[in-house]
Parts: C-alpha cells; sequence; structure tokens
C-alpha cells in the first residue's frame, strides 16, 4: 500500500502508561494515527460512535476531500469519468484499477452482456414476491439467494468470485426490470445484447413502449447517474460490505447486507425520501419555509432531505452533476417538471439561513437524482434500486480489494458497557 509513515510518532499518555504512535501519510496527505496497539499497550480503546474520526482500512479507489468537494478515483477526477466514460468503464476501472482498452473492454461488455438474463429458476423466485414488496427488499433477497443458483456456500474459487462479480452486475438490472414489470401485470423482457448497459435496463423495463430515441436520451443521463453512484469509499453500505465479508460470508451475502443498508432514508433512501418531501412541499402550496422551520427544529425529527453530508462540509460535486444531468435531461425530453424548481427555491432558502450555514449543510447526490428518475418514467420506490446499480461497482471493487489485503481481520469493534454491574441471579419466584 501507498503509505507513508512519518518520522515523528503521536505520543499519548493515559492511566500513566505512555505510548507512541506511528504517524501514517496517505497519498493525498491525509493523517491517520496507527491505533491498532492501542488496547494492548494502554488497555484503553478508542471510543468513536458513527465512527466519524475512525479509519477503518487503507484504500486505493476513491479519495474523497470533503472541505473542498474533490472526488477522485483511481486518480481520475469524477466529472471527467462522468463527461466521457460508460458505466462499464468506470465499474471496470473501480475493480482492476485501470481503464479497459479496447480489447479489455470489449472482453469486459461482453462478458456482462453474456450474463444479462434471468434463467427460469430465478424469474420463477422473482414471480413469488407479495406484490407489494418493496424494491429493495426483493433485490437484497434475491442477491442473497444467488448463493443457491451459482455459490457453494461462500468458499469461492476466485475465478468464481469473478463470474460473481461480472453476474451481480449484469442481473441487478434485469432483477430490478422483472419486480417493477411483475408488478404491473407485465411480462419478463429478455435483454437486448445489441444495447448498451443503461439503455438495457430501460428496454427491459419499459419495452418498445419507449420510443428508441427518448430511450437513448435517457440512457446518456442514467450512464451518468450510475457513474456519479458507483462508489464514495467508506460509506455506511461500502463498510457494511466489508465488515460482511470480513467473516469470510460469500459474495452474495456481503453485497445482500450492503444493499439493506442502502436502502435506510440517511444513505441512499435519501433519493425517495427527497421527492416525498418536494411532494409534500407542493401539496402544501409551495410552503417552503414551513419545512425549512421543521428542519431546524430540534425537537421535530424531519431533517430536510438530500441535505448534509458525514463527508462534505460543501457542495457535494456528485450533487452539481446530477443538477447537469436533471437539466438536460429534460430539455432534451422537452419535459416540464415543476419539483426541479421546488428543489432550486428550496436549495437556494437552506444556502442562505444560518442554520445551514454554519452546520455546512449542502445538497447532497439524492438531491437531485430522484427528479432525474422521475422525467424517465421510474417509480419513487425504485429511485434507491438505481442507486444501488451505480454503487454495485464500488461495493464489489471494495470486496476485492479487501480479500486481497495482507492486513485484513474480522472487523469486530469494541464498546464501552453502560448497563447493569454484575448481580445476583433472581429466581423466577422471587422477581
Ligand atoms: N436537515 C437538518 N439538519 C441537519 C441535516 C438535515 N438534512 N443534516 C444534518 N443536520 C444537522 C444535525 O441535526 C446536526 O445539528 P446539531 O449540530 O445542531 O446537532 C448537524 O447538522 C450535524 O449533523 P450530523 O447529524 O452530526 O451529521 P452526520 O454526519 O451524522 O449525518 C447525514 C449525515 C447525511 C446522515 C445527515 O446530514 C442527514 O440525515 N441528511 C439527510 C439525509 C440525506 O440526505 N442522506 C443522504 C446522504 S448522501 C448519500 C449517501 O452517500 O449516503
Amino acid at each position: 500500500m501507498n503509505i507513508k509513515k512519518q518520522e515523528a510518532a503521536a505520543h499519548l499518555e493515559v492511566n500513566g502508561k505512555k505510548m507512541d504512535l506511528d504517524v501514517l501519510c496517505g497519498v493525498e496527505n491525509e493523517v491517520a494515527m496507527d491505533g491498532l496497539q492501542l488496547r494492548n499497550q494502554t488497555g484503553v480503546i478508542n471510543l468513536d460512535p458513527g465512527y466519524g474520526n475512525t479509519g477503518s482500512c487503507v484504500s486505493s479507489i476513491t479519495f474523497l476531500n470533503g472541505e473542498k468537494g474533490v472526488i477522485h478515483h483511481r486518480g481520475y477526477e469524477l466529472k471527467d469519468l462522468a463527461a466521457n466514460c460508460s458505466f462499464l468503464e468506470v465499474a471496470y476501472l473501480l475493480m482492476k484499477g485501470e481503464l479497459p482498452n479496447p480489447d479489455q473492454h470489449r472482453q469486459w461488455t461482453e462478458l456482462v452482456r453474456d450474463n444479462s438474463y434471468l434463467g427460469p429458476s430465478l424469474q420463477e423466485l422473482l414471480n413469488h414476491y407479495p406484490v407489494k414488496s418493496h424494491p429493495m427488499s426483493v433485490l437484497a433477497s434475491v442477491v442473497l439467494s444467488l448463493t443457491g443458483f451459482y455459490g457453494d456456500l461462500g468458499h469461492e474459487t476466485y475465478y468464481q468470485f469473478d463470474m460473481d462479480v461480472v453476474r451481480l452486475i449484469a442481473k441487478t438490472p434485469l432483477i430490478a426490470a422483472h419486480n417493477f414489470r411483475r408488478k404491473r401485470g407485465m411480462n419478463y423482457i429478455y435483454a437486448d445484447p445489441s444495447l448498451g448497459y443503461a439503455e438495457n435496463f430501460l428496454h427491459s423495463m419499459f419495452s418498445k413502449r419507449l420510443p428508441k430515441e427518448r430511450r437513448k436520451i435517457m440512457a446518456t443521463a442514467l450512464e451518468k447517474l450510475l457513474i456519479i453512484h458507483a462508489d464514495h469509499e467508506q460509506n455506511c453500505s461500502t463498510s457494511t460490505v466489508r465488515m460482511i465479508s470480513s467473516s469470510d460470508a460469500n459474495v452474495y451475502a456481503a453485497i445482500g447486507g450492503g444493499i439493506g443498508a442502502l436502502w435506510g432514508p440517511l444513505h441512499g433512501g435519501a433519493n425517495e425520501a427527497v421527492i416525498n418531501m418536494l411532494e409534500y412541499i407542493k401539496m402544501r402550496d409551495g410552503d417552503l419555509e414551513a419545512v425549512i422551520k421543521r428542519a431546524k427544529d430540534k425537537d421535530d425529527p424531519f431533517k430536510l432531505m438530500g441535505f448534509g453530508h458525514r463527508v462534505y462540509k460543501t457542495y457535494d460535486p456528485r450533487a452539481a452533476i446530477a443538477k447537469e444531468v436533471v437539466d438536460s435531461l429534460l430539455k432534451d425530453l422537452g419535459v416540464d417538471e415543476p419539483l426541479v424548481d421546488t428543489a432550486m427555491e428550496l436549495e437556494k432558502i437552506a444556502l442562505e439561513d444560518d442554520y445551514f450555514v454554519s452546520r455546512n449543510l449542502y445538497p447532497n447526490v439524492d438531491f437531485y437524482t430522484g427528479i432525474a428518475y422521475k422525467a424517465m418514467g421510474i417509480p419513487k420506490e425504485m429511485f434507491t434500486v438505481m442507486f444501488t446499480m451505480g454503487r454495485m461497482a464500488g461495493w464489489l471493487a471494495h470486496l476485492l480489494e479487501f480479500r486481497e489485503d495482507e492486513n485484513r481481520r474480522i472487523c469486530r469493534p469494541r464498546q464501552i458497557y453502560a448497563g447493569k454491574p454484575i448481580r445476583e441471579y433472581v429466581k423466577m419466584e422471587d422477581r
């Protein structure tokens, strides 16, 4: 790993015990104290609920600077990747470390294309979910059950793992589209090998009812949205995937857990929550002030959805790209989406309000993406599935990296106990 040890160590003295901690420096000059021996040498642990100050690993995939709004993958700026690459190219970059050359690109897209089908038993399985199921629950559960179709309950060979990667990238959009169509009483549509990744997803969702020209416009936007979702270093779902994987659980178990983590409204589920919030504002005749007031009220659990981020203390660079995608998508489709105006007004008010300014709360990636999905005719309950399709590439890249990390150990945080002190057992009749 490309990290340097600084000459001067950090010194710690606690409960009369002294310890020198190595100070490590990353490629972009991020600094960490190596706390691996902290408990062994001092008997003390580092308490950090929510892991805001905890580096869980050394990684070479994505760099973020939340103060400056910088994000790059394997050294390439996200905005350059979104402007120039397809999603499959970026997925390859994340997993393999380099952009594919033409031969590698051909082989990779062919592999994905050849695995872009759902076999009869998988289709049958999908047909048995209650139609009311949330698409994220179906996706998580089907991904977990892929072990039964392709795995051997873990302990897969590396060849098998590579194929698992291909299958997950290829089949996730088809599982999502199958679920969408079944809920509406429509038949399963086979993928079209002549189409690109995003276009094939749109074809599998909407069939020939979606005119080719509109499908192309949407696919261009969708490729970019998948790219901005593709990776974001040690976020909640990626850390979950790494954590599950640390027990040597198989890839489908780890990714299924990641899907569960992404579903929450504080994470990927925020894109669905943003549209609910914008629609609520519209329903209340555009009363933005009332929403801002609620978001600032400490006695109200309501938050301004699509705002704030653990890492970004400035505008989320992904939100800026998402806004551009929304603008050109609506223009190219010739669609007028009134929620854009509501979102922009809300953003303007929040960015001038002292509560949001003083806490560095800016729009995040989820603020505008839902509007793009809505314009494409994708239902709200599928928005987080769209995020999942992109993030799948990042999760798999982190799994690959984690499996090859010579310092990997089972992830097992400690705690500080705050319950009852040890006491005598009380028999049932005496309680
Ligand atoms: N609306 C109102 N207040 C907020 C918001 C918000 N959206 N976000 C943070 N705050 C306040 C928070 O109450 C706290 O105030 P105080 O200092 O007075 O106690 C302060 O800002 C700091 O926030 P925090 O809760 O310590 O921040 P965090 O890093 O623990 O949480 C977050 C980050 C994203 C969970 C949070 O900002 C949030 O809930 N945002 C809304 C949900 C959302 O949009 N999530 C998508 C995140 S981007 C997609 C992804 O990668 O997951």
